[in-house]
């Protein structure tokens, strides 16, 4: 019986060396059908004098095993712990990663600037829709069908009689029909036109339109307002040029160029050589306008403009092609920040 004994401890050394799984020596040797538990068993025919020696060999057998198999354990334990430190290691002294902050597109830092400006002279920011009436576009506009001036504002017909908007123009009449007098709004947004895509022309670009009506307007508020606009905008140094133009919405209609804020109207690349730059369109509310508005001009006058916001930031930080503001390429936007 000794000998077996000595046999079960070898063999549960051997399997402990060859790595076999713990709890299958446990089974094999220690469980209740197991080998050490077997012989135990026997015990019942062996001598009174041999009964205590055996009886201590198989207990010192069965600790030796208990203890080979916690050891094998903590040391398994141990290996698999130190393979998570080393496969999770983490470096508290690496730099961080660097967190890429966006900034505002160029023409929305513009349409805000120029916001921003017009509201601090009490003017009030609304919206109009993009697809149209022809009549809010044209009609209500004081051009009719057939009007040469639709000819330089072809646009995108959804069907006969609504279209992309052209101008930001439609917005004055949807705002005199639903607001009486006095009036104070600009209108920013997206304008369509079917024109062909090359460095100055886009057929999606963006206007702002103002709208000024209340009793005794004249030329004079809009000269001043604009001067006022011009000087917040462009520098304190700013002037104003007036130029007699048509626009058959208002009359008197004009042109407004601003002296070229590279050079201050010496002349220059900028402004090629012109010493001034073009803006914005303006005039006096067209009384035919007012009246479709139900608004009587005898009683109220108003004034009316309108800007292109691509030409303002092209003009602002000299970009000399429009396409680049639709690119979305980051190494053109980042400039901006
Ligand atoms: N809507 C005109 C255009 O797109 C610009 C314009 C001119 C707007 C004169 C106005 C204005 O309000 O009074 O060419």
């Amino acid at each position: 019986m000794k000998e077996k004994l000595l046999a079960i401890k070898d063999a549960a050394e051997q399997m402990l060396a060859a790595n076999a799984p713990l709890e299958e020596v446990r089974v094999r040797f220690l469980g209740k059908k197991g080998e050490l538990t077997a012989v135990l068993r026997g015990m019942g025919s062996l001598s009174a004098e041999e009964r205590p020696i055996i009886g201590a060999l198989a207990n010192e057998i069965r600790q030796f095993i208990e203890q080979k198999i916690e050891a094998k354990a903590a040391e398994l334990k141990a290996k698999e712990n130190e393979k998570k430190l080393q496969s999770e290691k983490l470096d508290v002294t690496a730099p961080g990663k660097e967190i890429a902050f966006g900034s505002r597109h160029p023409l929305a830092a513009v349409e805000k600037e120029m916001c921003d400006i017009f509201r601090s002279m009490g003017f009030e920011v609304v919206e109009g829709p993009e697809v149209e009436y022809d009549y809010y576009n044209f009609q209500a506009l004081n051009i009719p069908e057939n009007h040469p001036a639709r000819d330089t504002q072809d646009t995108f017909y959804i069907t006969d009689n609504i279209l992309l908007r052209s101008q930001t123009s439609p917005v004055q009449v949807r705002t005199m029909e639903k607001k009486r007098p006095p009036i104070r709004v600009v209108s920013p947004g997206r304008v369509y036109r079917s024109d062909a895509v090359d460095a100055t022309h886009s057929p999606v670009f963006h206007q702002m339109e103002g709208l000024v009506v209340d009793k005794g307007i004249t030329m004079g508020d809009l000269k001043g307002m604009l001067e006022l606009f011009a000087k917040k905008m462009f520098g304190s140094e700013t002037k104003l040029r007036f130029r007699p133009h048509h626009f058959p919405f208002t009359e008197p209609s004009a042109e407004v160029d601003v002296s070229c804020f590279v050079c201050g109207g010496k002349g220059c690349r900028l402004c090629k050589g012109e010493g001034w730059i073009e803006i914005l369109g303006a005039g006096m509310v067209h009384p035919n306008v007012l009246r479709g508005c139900g608004i009587d001009p005898e009683e109220y006058s108003g004034f009316a403009f309108g800007m292109g916001i691509e030409r303002i930031v092209m003009r602002k930080w000299n970009i000399d092609d429009m396409r680049y503001l639709y690119e979305n390429d980051v190494r053109f936007l980042k400039q901006f920040k």
